[in-house]
């Protein structure tokens, strides 16, 4: 097993909560992500067990969903937008950037396991492009200069 006592727990409360058992399948994915950092085959099945649904029912609404990620990532998860403000306004140059900085290409992760870079669609932020999200804070305005430091800080708290 890999869900904790208490994710189980909190996943049996949510069938509570709902009409269907379908329709804990998202919270239930939320709180195995919260336990986790990612969701995979092994946890779709452990899902599938408690809350009585077909695995490929779990599989389908994890793979859906980007947010999930099915690997284990960095502890943080940069996601630089590149849709049309922010490419308009020097995003590629960025990612580049920070790719050649973390030494990293865009879906990997760094080997000290502290960050994982990915691009992302609009983040609705287009007003104060280029930007990135990093876990839940947004970084707006972005220059090399920026990233420089954004890095440095999350470095020196890890
Ligand atoms: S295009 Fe980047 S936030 Fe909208």
């Amino acid at each position: 097993m890999i869900l904790t006592e208490e994710s189980v727990r909190k996943i049996k409360e949510k069938l509570q909560q709902y009409p269907q058992p379908k329709s804990v399948i998202l919270p239930a994915l939320t709180v195995a992500y919260r336990q986790v950092g990612y969701v995979d085959a092994d946890i779709y099945r452990e899902i599938s067990h408690i809350i009585n649904i077909p695995t490929v029912e779990v599989a389908e609404a994890a793979t859906f969903y980007t947010m999930f990620a099915k690997k284990p990532r960095g502890k943080y998860l940069i996601q630089v937008c590149h849709n049309i403000s922010c490419a308009l306004l020097g995003a590629d140059s960025l990612i580049g950037y920070i790719e050649e900085k973390l030494g990293i290409k865009i879906g990997e992760t760094t080997e000290d396991n502290l960050f994982t870079l990915v691009t992302v669609e609009c983040l609705g932020s287009c007003a104060t492009a280029p930007m990135m999200q990093i876990n839940q804070d947004y970084y707006e305005k972005l220059t090399k200069e920026k990233v420089d430091q954004i890095l440095e800080d999350l470095r020196s708290k890890a």
